[in-house]
């Protein structure tokens, strides 16, 4: 067991993540080196219904866990026996499809007589900058922006966050998923709005900028309100050009508000992960405005913005590191928060509203 081992460079940590929509594993060694990272997307699955159905998504995680844990083996070119420990997402999340997760994380835990370990989520997506920048340094002020999220947080080190401001109403990510359904641009909403505004002009419509200079919570049900009249009261009015516009205004407050924490938290570095850190706009935004101020900028792939199983196996090394293992009786908290308040002003990553 490795309890009686040292955690340091060489120990191997299996990653499960299905939370949501994407069934995941990966392989990673010393908490930064990624072996093997596979993702199955159910996106294709859960279009037709402009959301995830949380049923399907369960039952979709059930069929291809096994096959994905294989892949992530196969592509790391490892036998069982050289994983040290396995690290699985326990919450935020559906209930239905985090179970699939820690039952495949326990029984394979079980079965190698491996120590198991709970990661959360939210935190595990902190841990991606660190895969594509180990040496990341800190303290760091961390925009955290998905489907379910809107975090601003100060990093000291991994393990150690304190919140500095969270959205008070919908997340970032909600918010171009329910946009873009009212246009009819598609499912998911992200990338279907990233690919709009690059056809519309940014500056045809004036849209608010919520809270822009009010603290370093957000506000994105007003935007989106306002966006709804709009159309409605201009039907003829190019989709491109509101795709873009809404997107400006998005990334205008979250630019803003990141660069003013880094400001007031005299921040060494400024990282981005979720979902929402893969649009291209606000990839640039924060790179241009970072550079300005003098920051160092951490993006995370496009690939490990999104859900992933790397973060997790990442997360995992950390939290054995600095915690040790997770009982084996461990249950899928579906509204597991990261610090103390955030599930008052935050949904689990599955809860996306459905038409
Ligand atoms: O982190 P994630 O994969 O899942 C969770 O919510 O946990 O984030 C998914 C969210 C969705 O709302 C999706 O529309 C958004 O990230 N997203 C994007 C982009 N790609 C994904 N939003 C804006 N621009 C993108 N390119």
């Amino acid at each position: 067991m490795i309890a009686d081992r040292r955690i340091d460079e060489s120990t191997v940590v299996l990653g499960i993540e299905t939370s949501c929509d994407e069934t995941a594993a990966a392989v990673v060694m010393g908490g930064t080196d990624v072996l093997s990272s596979v993702v199955s997307s159910q996106i294709d699955i859960h279009a037709k219904f402009g959301g995830v159905v949380p049923e399907i998504a369960s039952r979709a995680h059930l069929e291809i866990i096994r096959p994905v844990v294989a892949e992530a083996m196969s592509v790391a070119g490892i036998h069982h026996d050289r994983i040290d420990a396995v690290a699985v997402t326990v919450g935020p999340g559906l209930i239905g499809a985090l179970l699939v997760g820690v039952a495949a994380a326990k029984a394979t835990a079980y079965a190698l007589d491996r120590p198991l370990v709970g990661v959360n989520h939210l935190e595990a997506h902190l841990y991606a900058a660190l895969l594509d920048d180990p040496n990341l340094e800190f303290p760091a002020v961390v925009l955290l922006v998905s489907g379910g999220n809107t975090l601003l947080l100060s990093m000291d080190a991994p393990g150690s966050y304190r919140l500095l401001g969270a959205t008070i109403d919908d997340a970032a990510g909600e918010a171009f998923d329910k946009i873009a359904r009212f246009l009819g641009l598609g499912y998911p909403g992200g990338p279907a709005i990233d690919r709009a505004a690059l056809e519309g002009d940014p500056g045809s419509i004036d849209f608010p900028r919520a809270m822009l200079h009010d603290g370093l919570d957000f506000s994105f049900s007003g935007l989106k309100t306002a966006v709804m009249n709009y159309v409605r009261k201009n039907p003829d009015v190019s989709s491109n050009d509101v795709a873009a516009s809404f997107q400006a205004a998005v990334v205008d407050v979250l630019a803003a508000k990141l660069l003013r924490a880094a400001r007031e938290t005299s921040a060494r570095s400024i990282v981005l992960g979720g979902g929402v850190a893969a649009n291209s706009l606000l990839r640039s935004e924060v790179e241009r405005l970072a550079g300005e101020g003098g920051f160092r900028v951490a993006l995370p792939s496009r690939a490990m913005c999104t859900d992933n199983a790397a973060m997790i196996a990442a997360a995992g090394w950390y939290r054995l590191r600095d915690h040790g293992e997770s009982s084996l009786d461990i249950g899928a908290i579906p509204n597991l928060a990261l610090v103390a308040d955030t599930v008052r002003t935050n949904r689990a990553p599955g809860h996306r509203e459905r038409r």
